[in-house]
């Protein structure tokens, strides 16, 4: 059974494990993305082991629309079928339906939608959610939420909060359903609601404390980093992250940068998850302590130092600078390989001097610290 022990805490910002069947999830975390079930950039999951990854995420809305979660199932679910044997959380489908599925009509069932792939009509309510979940057979399914735009207007978002709960009640009903089935991939599956409310605190807090109630596995915090400001951000993390159980792990959805995450972890926050490392990876752009760098730039050439001296990657254990900028330009595989490899372990590497700074009683400085060696605040 999944428990989740609270190890120490500076002010809000938390240091957790969360025990599952899949392994030990140590916390704050960075939830390494990998929408179809691969890391684009060609990442395996062996490379993910050397990178210090903890949790993959995939899509629940993706792998439905492409290959099937009932073929998975058949071959044995999600970890068997991508070789990873750590935990793997799901998203809902919900979001993805919502950014990427051309039209759709949202109704108290759930969404219709045409796939983005080949254009046919799909239906998806917080059980088919569900059930593709335990098909897929993650460690942790999302609830199936909507999440509304950063700019609605408050009646929209207050109806639409109010149906993402009755949803929340569903998905958890067909959870306890689907793990009680004999032939289910994973019995133990578990469940996090997510809250919503776009900019609204009330509407947020509210939402908060009903959810709080239903004894979930984990809480995320949705609906953030679409459009508001980080200022916006933080001031709604600040509202409902207090009314979230502290003895559950909170999970801030598709956030961020390295600041928006340290932000996150000050004010309570367990789980994270983002493109960003993957996709500035692809485009040559690497993170590194003194900020971000591109590649591509010309005074890179001849630069034989690795990214980022010290750093134990992959690319920087090997390769320079200068002929990753080759690579790259190059159109090479190998070199937005290595990039998304660094970034990744980069992340990964911060999440891990989180945890130490935590156990230490130093957070607050280790923050401070690496803002202002990354650029981000003057002294
Ligand atoms: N990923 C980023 N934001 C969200 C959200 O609000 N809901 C879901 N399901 N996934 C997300
Ligand atoms: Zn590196």
């Amino acid at each position: 059974m999944a428990k989740y022990e609270l190890l120490k805490q500076e002010g809000r910002a938390k240091r957790g494990v969360f025990h599952t069947i899949h392994g030990d999830i140590q916390t704050p975390v960075f939830m390494n993305v990998g929408t179809v079930a691969a890391i684009k950039g060609a990442v395996s999951t062996n490379d993910l082991k050397n990178i210090k990854c903890q949790v993959e995420l995939s899509n629940t809305y993706h792998l439905h629309v492409r290959t099937g979660d009932k073929l998975i199932k058949e071959v044995g679910g999600l970890h068997k079928f991508m070789n990873w044997d750590r935990p793997i959380l799901t998203d809902s489908g919900g979001f993805q339906v919502f950014s990427l599925a051309g039209l759709r009509k949202i109704k108290e069932e759930g969404v219709y939608f045409n796939s983005h792939i080949d254009g046919r009509k799909i239906f998806m309510g917080p059980e088919e959610s569900m059930q593709i979940q335990s098909n897929l057979g993650s460690t942790i399914a999302m609830a199936f939420d909507e999440c509304p735009p950063a700019l609605a207007e408050r009646r929209y978002v207050s109806d639409s909060v109010a149906r993402t709960t009755r949803w929340l009640e569903r998905c958890k009903k067909e959870m306890a359903r689907l793990n009680s089935l004999e032939d289910t991939v994973n019995k133990e599956q578990l469940l996090f609601g997510i809250n919503q409310g776009a900019v609204y605190d009330d509407i947020r807090i509210d939402h908060a404390k009903r959810i709080s109630e239903m004894d979930l596995d984990g809480y995320a915090v949705g609906g953030l980093a679409v459009g508001e400001s980080h200022e916006q951000m933080y001031g709604v993390l600040d509202a409902v992250v207090p009314h979230l159980p502290v003895n559950k792990p909170t999970y801030l959805m598709g956030v961020g940068t390295p600041a928006n995450i340290l932000e996150g972890v000050e004010r309570g926050i367990d789980f994270f998850d983002c493109v960003y490392p993957s996709r500035n990876g692809r485009h040559g752009h690497v993170y590194t302590n003194q900020g971000k760098i591109n590649l591509f730039n010309k005074k890179y050439e001849k630069d034989m130092r690795p990214i980022e001296e010290g750093c134990g990657c992959p690319a920087c254990q090997s390769y320079s600078r200068a002929y990753i900028r080759h690579l790259l330009k190059a159109k090479e595989m190998l070199g937005m390989r290595l990039c998304v490899l660094h970034n990744l372990y980069f992340y990964n590497t911060m999440m891990e001097e989180i945890r130490t700074s935590l156990e230490e009683g130093r957070f607050k400085s280790y923050k401070e610290e690496k803002l202002y060696n990354m650029g981000q605040i003057n002294r």
